[in-house]
């Protein structure tokens, strides 16, 4: 039997945000948005998770957490219509053989699992008790109602507010709730939707509670509340989700300059230092040491120890092995490998290409379905010709070979071990190891011919001006 079951709340239309995505599918840092409070309430302990969600969210749902946490105690209950939070609540609660039951919706990203504690914490032998915030501005936002001796006696919601006082009362219910599993089932069974919105609210459960003294509300901190409803809520909080996620690693002993992005999901290690409009997205990693310089996109890399990489490059789904140099303006697409000590400079292109450790593209080469061996050195300007318009064919190019500058190399072709070719050369054929290829047009002198040709077209050029 489990301890503490968390239900996250998913099944709202997300009228707001004005899209075919549902909301809760809508990504802040990296991460769905429902992600954040599943992953809350797993750090806080909770054994087991169910999340509420529409029909039409539910494949989407599923797929999304099947990638992000295998394996993870988490079920999927579906709110056939969204008829409010306390009837989807009941949707839940089925499944739930805890005692205690921790209750988060799928639109608040921010929530954490210290205020999470905090709430579970303060239960004690109550019925409820729900996480509040005060507001300077709590337009939108259920009222948490109390009486002369400061008890909680209702939430009331923004729309079925009566008095300028009560709308004038900033504490707000943040949506975050821990209650008894058997009391909160009776309430559930007794609220109605008779209110403003015809609709059954989970924060009747608070009233029905209070009445037995046995509700209360903790207050957590404002910024850590914020519901996202429309696109201007989740551009707000995506904001301070990277500014909560860079301390966490400035903390943790990197150097997180400006306004650099690091996804939720990715690992930075010590010393590392990432600079001002750097994005790293995805399920990244920064080894200890390593440098990313100002302007380069990062997504779904590892990057190794005391890796350079330089301004405005470019990097997906690739490996950087240790000590590596990268860059200026690199473009790494997928399943690109960079060995140890590997240099690729400005303006080379790698996809699905493994350069081994050691060596080096460092000048304006297009590198695509290859294999370059340790220590090789790969010249300025230098073009793998992979693809035929139907298929891509494979180069590989051995242990310290050397390709001279400006050479087309087409494939499929292997170029040997310490095997060299000349500047300007279209290799069509195996190179064998130690071989020297060369493959161009001999070069001609003509002795006194460069002033006689000039003239000549000087002269054709005056001809042409004249009227
Ligand atoms: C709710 C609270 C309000 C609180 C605010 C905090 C109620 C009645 N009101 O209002 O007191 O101040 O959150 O952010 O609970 N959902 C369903 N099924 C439904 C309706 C909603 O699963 O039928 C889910 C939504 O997907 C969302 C969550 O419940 O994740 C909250 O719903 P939302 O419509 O955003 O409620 P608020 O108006 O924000
Ligand atoms: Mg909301």
């Amino acid at each position: 039997m489990s301890t503490l079951t968390a239900i996250v709340l998913a099944a709202g239309l997300g009228k707001r945000m004005k899209s075919t995505l549902p909301k809760v599918l809508h990504r802040a840092a990296g991460w769905p948005l429902v992600l954040f409070p599943i992953r809350a309430a797993l750090e806080v302990g909770a054994d087991a998770v169910v999340c509420v969600v529409s029909p039409e969210v539910k494949e989407g749902v599923a797929s999304v957490l099947a990638n992000e946490l295998p394996g993870a105690p988490i079920t999927i209950a579906v709110q056939a219509v969204p008829r409010g939070t306390g009837d989807a609540v009941s949707a839940g609660i089925d499944s739930v053989t805890s005692e205690r039951v921790l209750i988060l919706c799928g639109d608040t990203p921010l929530v954490r699992a210290d205020d999470l504690r905090a709430l579970i914490g303060a239960l004690g032998d109550h019925e409820l008790c729900l996480m509040s915030a005060l507001l300077d501005d709590p337009q939108g936002y259920g009222r948490v109602l109390r009486d002369e001796q400061g008890r909680v006696v209702e939430v009331r919601e923004h729309k079925d507010l009566r008095t300028d006082a009560e709308r004038a009362v900033r504490e707000v219910n943040a949506g975050v709730y821990v209650a008894r599993t058997a009391a909160l089932r009776t309430a559930l069974g007794r609220i109605t939707a008779d209110n403003a919105a015809g609709e059954y609210y989970l924060t009747d459960a608070v009233a029905l509670a209070a009445g037995g003294g046995g509700a209360l509300a903790i207050a957590g901190h404002a910024d850590n509340l914020l519901g996202v409803n429309d696109r201007s809520q989740l551009g707000q909080a995506e904001t301070l989700l990277y500014q909560r996620i860079a301390r966490r690693h400035q903390v943790a002993g990197a150097s997180i300059r400006g306004d650099a992005r690091i996804d939720a999901g990715v690992a930075v290690g010590v010393d590392a230092v990432i600079e001002a409009g750097v994005a790293i997205r995805g399920k990244s990693s920064i080894g200890a040491g390593a440098a990313i310089d100002v302007g380069c996109v990062i997504t779904d890399s590892q990057i190794g120890e005391r890796v350079l990489v330089k301004p405005y490059s470019v990097v997906t789904e690739s490996r950087v092995d240790a000590g590596a140099q990268i860059g200026p303006f690199a473009h790494l697409r997928p399943a690109s490998e960079i060995g140890e000590g590997a240099h690729i400079g400005n303006f080379v292109e790698t996809k699905k290409t493994r350069v081994h450790a050691g060596a080096k593209a460092n000048h304006l080469a297009y590198l695509g379905d290859g294999e370059i061996g340790e220590g090789a050195n790969v010249g300025a300007g230098t073009i793998f010709c992979n693809y035929d318009g139907f298929q891509k064919h494979l180069t590989v190019i051995g242990p310290g070979a050397f390709i001279g500058s400006d050479s087309q190399i087409v494939a499929p072709v292997r170029i040997g071990r310490d095997a060299y070719v000349a500047t300007g050369t279209t290799v069509t054929k195996d190179v064998p190891d130690e071989a020297l290829a060369i493959a161009r047009v001999a070069q001609e002198n003509k002795p006194g011919y460069a002033p006689r040709l000039k003239a000549r077209l000087a002269a054709a050029a005056a001809k042409k001006k004249k009227p």
